[in-house]
């Protein structure tokens, strides 16, 4: 259900400020771990600094992987906390290859915006780039056809597309096995449209920027554990858990920057080769 016009704003000359934070990897007990850091706990600090030092939040966007096991009872609990955190502020989110539809269908709590926003000159689009049973990304035609659509819609407003996974390899070969399949097909969109300004996502849970024919792609930290940066094998990180902001001007201009939580002894497991 196209859940656009549920949010649509009407704001003049004020800069749009999005949160973006994900792969929070919550579980149906909330004990669930990762490496032996329990995901909820990081998810709260994450959460508990958004809420202490970001202000006039216009939208919360969650880019998939708010699940390790695609219990609806992970959902609720998650949602449950973002309300908890920031109550009243606007949430979007989109499914990774840890999330299963069926248990983001079961809340019982207020449904996030999923497919499409306007806010004043921007046009922010999610994406669902899941594939069943399977790590990799790939975009369906009918999610292609709904970009197309909507670039199509509003030409004269700048875009943000957030989705899950990566759609050009980021330099870790062991998750690069992992992108977008079809990415090709995506790009081939995105270049007829000037206005397509930024495409972020989650899913390698790292900080990583490149520019591609003047729109920039970019990969957010998760909530919980880091993935090392150009790296050949499964490597974890020391960084701490973040969250990304952007702030959008009416102008199409737009800044954004990663921000983390405060050291903290989290009981990772930073040898593990694998999750
Ligand atoms: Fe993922």
């Amino acid at each position: 259900m196209e859940k656009a016009k549920n949010g649509n704003d009407v704001k003049q000359n004020k800069t749009i400020k999005i949160l973006q934070f994900t792969d929070s990897h919550l579980g149906a007990s909330t004990n669930e771990t990762l490496l032996g850091l329990r995901t909820e706990q990081s998810l709260c600090d994450v959460l508990e600094k958004i809420a202490a030092s970001e202000t006039d939040i216009d939208l919360l966007v969650a880019t998939g992987d708010i699940s390790n096991d695609g219990s609806a009872e992970s959902y609720d609990r998650f949602l449950s906390l973002v309300y908890r955190y920031l109550p009243n502020t606007k949430l979007a989110w989109l499914d990774g290859n840890h999330d299963d539809p069926a248990g983001m269908d079961a809340i019982t709590l207020a449904r996030p915006i999923e497919k499409h926003l306007i806010i004043d000159n921007w046009s922010i689009v999610f994406l669902s780039s899941r594939v069943a049973g399977e790590e990799r990304g790939e975009l369906p035609l009918s999610e292609l056809d709904r970009l197309t659509s909507l670039l199509q819609k509003y030409p004269q407003h700048s875009t943000v597309i957030f989705l899950h996974h990566q759609p050009v390899p980021i330099g870790c070969e062991w998750v690069d096995g992992y992108t977008v399949s079809n990415a090709k097909d995506f790009f081939k969109v995105l270049d007829q449209y000037p206005r397509v300004k930024v495409v972020a996502w989650g899913h390698v849970h790292q900080d990583f920027r490149q520019v591609r024919n003047d729109v920039v792609l970019l990969a957010t930290p998760s909530t919980c554990i880091q993935f090392k940066p150009n790296c050949e094998n499964f490597t974890v990180d020391r960084l701490m858990p973040g969250y990304r902001l952007f702030e959008l001007h009416n102008d199409g201009h737009w800044t954004t920057e990663v921000r983390r939580i405060s050291h903290r002894d989290y009981p990772i497991n930073f040898v593990s080769s694998g999750y």
